[in-house]
């Protein structure tokens, strides 16, 4: 880049996780709008913090209500949000923290550009794969209703596509919200992540 420097820090993502005894990585959680995967990142996080990990939740609505609020649906603008939240889970790692995103990052070209920012493994991708009719009988929020009466346009799975993860790390695709849980933490403490 131009004019433009990067400057080597005396303090890295070694000392800022060693200082916190833990392994940093990214929780990536995919899926339709009402799929869980909010609730889900939720009751891992909490997992987490109970063990005295070191922790931090980004979630779509929520991001969508402060640094990404000039965004909105359509494709490009979905593309600027997932860059932007890639490069923060970028950060988050590197000081430290197990980092979990709840995003429905619809496009695999985004998820990918935001694995290739992380090192070798640290990008865990979970594939929530609620399938659209339940999600839309669900409609926890309303949305979809307005979809389908055209109240919203672009909405995914509607009137916006979702490209499905074929190599998803961890694949949730049964209906047993503790034993989800559970895989995940599973999945953890396999790859090394969690203290013996
Ligand atoms: S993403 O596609 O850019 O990854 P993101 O996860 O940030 O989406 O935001 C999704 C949330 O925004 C949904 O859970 C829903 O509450 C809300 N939303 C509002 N409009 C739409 C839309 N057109 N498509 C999907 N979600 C929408």
């Amino acid at each position: 880049m131009k004019n433009i420097t990067w400057h080597n820090t005396s303090i890295g993502k070694k000392e800022r996780s060693s200082i916190k005894a833990q392994k940093p990585c990214v929780l990536w959680l995919t899926g339709l709008s009402g799929s869980g995967k909010s609730s889900l990142a939720n009751a891992v996080e909490k997992k987490l913090f109970e063990k005295g990990y070191h922790t931090y939740l980004l979630d779509g609505d929520n991001v969508r209500m402060g640094l990404n609020k000039d965004l909105s649906f359509d494709e490009a603008s979905r593309n600027e949000n997932i860059r932007r939240i890639a490069e923060l889970c970028k950060l988050f790692v590197d000081s430290g923290l197990i980092v979990l995103s709840a995003f429905i990052s619809p496009f695999k070209k985004d998820r990918d550009m935001a694995r290739a920012l992380l090192d070798e493994g640290e990008f865990i991708e979970i594939f929530v794969d609620t399938p659209l009719e339940i999600c839309e009988k669900r409609d926890v929020k309303g949305l979809y209703k307005k979809a389908r009466n055209g109240e919203i346009k672009n909405f995914t799975g509607i009137s916006s596509p979702y490209e499905k993860p074929l190599n998803a790390e961890i694949h949730i695709k049964d209906y047993d919200f503790d034993e989800n849980v559970e895989l995940i933490l599973r999945y953890l403490e396999k790859k090394g992540f969690l203290r013996a």
